[in-house]
């Protein structure tokens, strides 16, 4: 019996240790293509940030002190390099989109009343709803000096295009709540604008920037579209449970009226009365922390984190197929890791 038990912890010790181990050996093989030049982004990064007011420093050092993955910038470097044209414009777009990614964030906690972000409080929490709505719109600002010092009209529309996208998305969203259907088609709506279109400006302007024109920038577009789709999927399974290690919180979704890919496949498959009855107060915000619980717990029994993880995986197989025409090189294979850490990432 305690040898059982011992072979137990040992298996569920070694099983830990081995999933750690598969996500810093796909995020070496994502960087080792461009570990120089992710030094010199983060250099860059930190210099556009430089600001005299002593409110806004104290905000972007609270920011700086937890970094983010940088999955963003990494991207927008690794599809550079895959058509070997890193150049300065590459570093600014990368900046550019990342600081528009961070300036997202800020808002969102002010959005969603959230009050964690990477593990440490959010800027609503530390600081307050109009100083955080103030530094969003200063990082929003920061983007555009940086993606304007590309001095390439294409790479600007998309950034500003983006900025678009995103704020439609997130209004989407906001109107969502109170459509009373479970739609799969709202959802993949509300998650490409508000998610995906940044990964696909990502390699979009990774692309550009190497100088590349016509269907292989559309190409590159789509495979990052795929990523972001991938990358939300993940985001929203995860607020199903309890994880420190997010360095989020978990379970807001539903409190906040958002029912996701996983609750939709077991509304739409199951039908069950008190479910229903529950997707429904929780979208007009009326539901009870029982209540979530009860609906959550329904999801879970009813095969919707599975359906959700096969559709990632389906997306992940199509970003799959853009990238196998290419050559076997190190940034195809960073680009294959990159996407197996997205699907795979436990934060
Ligand atoms: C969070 O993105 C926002 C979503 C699209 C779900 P990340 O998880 O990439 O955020 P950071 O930059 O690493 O904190
Ligand atoms: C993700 O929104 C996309 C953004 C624009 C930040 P969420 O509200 O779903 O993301 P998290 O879970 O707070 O990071
Ligand atoms: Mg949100
Ligand atoms: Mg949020």
């Amino acid at each position: 019996m305690v040898k059982v038990q011992k072979n137990t912890v040992l298996s569920v010790l070694l099983l830990f240790l081995w999933s750690n181990c598969k996500h810093m050996d796909h995020l070496s093989i994502i960087k080792s293509p461009i570990l120089e030049e992710l030094e010199d982004f983060k250099c860059l990064f930190e210099s556009s940030l430089s600001t005299s007011n002593h409110l806004l420093k104290s905000v972007i050092e609270h920011i700086r002190q937890r970094n983010g993955k940088m999955m963003r910038p990494m991207l927008v470097l690794l599809t550079a390099k895959l058509y070997d044209g890193i150049c300065r414009s590459t570093f600014h777009a990368a900046a550019a989109l990342e600081l528009l990614h961070t300036a997202s964030l800020v808002h969102d906690d002010v959005v969603d009343e959230s009050s964690e972000r990477r593990g440490q409080l959010s800027v609503n929490a530390v600081f307050n709803n109009k100083v955080a709505v103030l530094s969003g719109d200063y990082l929003l600002a920061t983007s555009l000096v940086q993606v304007e010092k590309t001095r390439n009209h294409d790479i600007i529309e998309v950034v500003a295009r983006l900025g678009q996208d995103l704020a439609e998305g997130e209004l989407l969203q906001l109107s969502n709540v109170s459509n009373l259907s479970f739609s799969e088609d709202v959802y993949f709506d509300v998650i490409r604008k508000k998610t995906a279109v940044l990964f696909a400006a990502c390699t979009k302007v990774g692309a550009l920037s190497a100088g590349i024109t016509g269907e292989k920038v559309e190409n590159a577009r789509l495979f990052g579209e795929y990523i972001g789709i991938c990358f939300q999927i993940k985001d929203d399974i995860f607020d199903y449970f309890e994880n420190k290690e997010i360095g989020k919180p978990t379970g807001n979704d539903m409190l906040e009226g958002k029912l996701t890919l996983p609750a939709i496949y077991a509304l739409n498959t199951t039908k069950d009365a008190q479910a229903t009855e529950i997707a429904l107060k929780i979208k007009n915000g009326t539901a009870q922390a029982d209540e979530i619980a009860l609906l959550i717990d329904f999801t879970k029994k009813n095969g919707g984190i599975e359906y959700a993880t096969s559709v990632m995986y389906a997306y992940r197989e199509k970003a799959l197929d853009l990238l196998a025409p290419l050559p076997d090189t190190d940034v195809k294979q960073a680009l294959t890791a990159y996407l197996n850490y997205v699907v795979e990432r436990v934060k």
